[in-house]
């Protein structure tokens, strides 16, 4: 792949005892793209997205991302890099407002250093400069209008758009997403999509989406990695996988 490469992994291999959950993946995400991983039951997906996030470490091969050798490094260490996985950030706290919700998600919020009190000043700046910013990603979210409801009050698919908002809050370069439509109905699960790509427009981040619903996800992607049993099988365009007659196959 041409491009300026954000993510880039060297075969991945991951056992569970006598099964090879990854066998030898090897995949490039284009900086500022919407990048689907897609795959039938089992074919490893959350695993890779697992073992590139931290959560487990490789048998064997490299994951750069951004520049840095991230093979092996605590999940903790790889968020602080850029790198996040939704729903591995806390759920929101269901009594706080949507707009809070945003505001604790924020790194380095001045408010939690005790020693950093004194200065109010500048402690009042940046608070300011953080709710400037958690407005602009709920109106992008289009989540703007309920910024002081409870987040207990909101359905399922505005928590998916208030986890992608606080996973933006953390200044993330990329944020990968395992089924973010799962249960969502078709309508607001293609707003979801739409929002994304206004998202990736405005802020330049990276998406990387595990999905299984492909008639709604693939109208919105720009490239596709196909796994099956471990493999990477191909990857492409939505519309070459999916004329690929080795995809049909796999999902037969
Ligand atoms: N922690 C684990 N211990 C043992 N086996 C595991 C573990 N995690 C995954 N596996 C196995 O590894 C294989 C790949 O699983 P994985 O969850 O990565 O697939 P997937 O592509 O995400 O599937 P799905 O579409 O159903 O979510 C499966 O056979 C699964 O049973
Ligand atoms: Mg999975």
């Amino acid at each position: 792949m041409a491009g300026d490469v954000i993510l880039h992994t060297e075969g991945l291999r991951k056992a569970f005892g006598g099964l090879v959950a990854l066998d030898n993946v090897s995949i490039d995400v284009e900086r500022g793209s919407v990048t689907l991983m897609m795959g039938p039951n089992g074919a490893g997906k959350t695993t890779f997205l697992r073992v590139v996030c931290g959560m487990y470490k490789p048998d064997a091969g490299t994951v750069v991302f951004d520049g840095h050798d991230i093979t092996g490094l605590k999940p903790h260490e790889i968020y602080k890099l850029g790198l996040v996985k939704t729903f591995q950030i806390p759920l929101p706290f269901v009594k706080l407002t949507v707009l809070e919700n945003l505001l604790v998600a924020a790194r380095d919020n001045p408010g939690e250093g005790i020693l950093k009190a004194p200065f109010r000043r500048a402690w009042l700046k940046k608070e300011e400069e953080l709710v400037e910013k958690a407005f602009k990603l709920l109106e992008l979210l289009k989540l703007d209008h309920l910024w002081d409801h409870p987040s207990y009050g909101l359905s399922g698919g505005q928590m998916k758009l208030l986890e992608i908002g606080r996973a933006l809050m953390t200044d993330a370069k990329m944020v990968m997403m395992d089924e973010p439509i799962s249960g969502v109905n078709p309508v607001l699960a293609h707003e979801i999509f739409s929002r994304l790509l206004k998202l990736r427009k405005e802020l330049n981040v990276t998406f990387f989406i595990i999905e299984h619903r492909l008639e709604i996800a693939l109208k919105y992607v720009d490239y596709v990695y196909v796994l099956d049993r471990g493999h990477l099988l191909t990857e492409g365009r939505p519309e070459e996988v999916i004329d690929d007659p080795r995809v049909v196959e796999a999902y037969l």
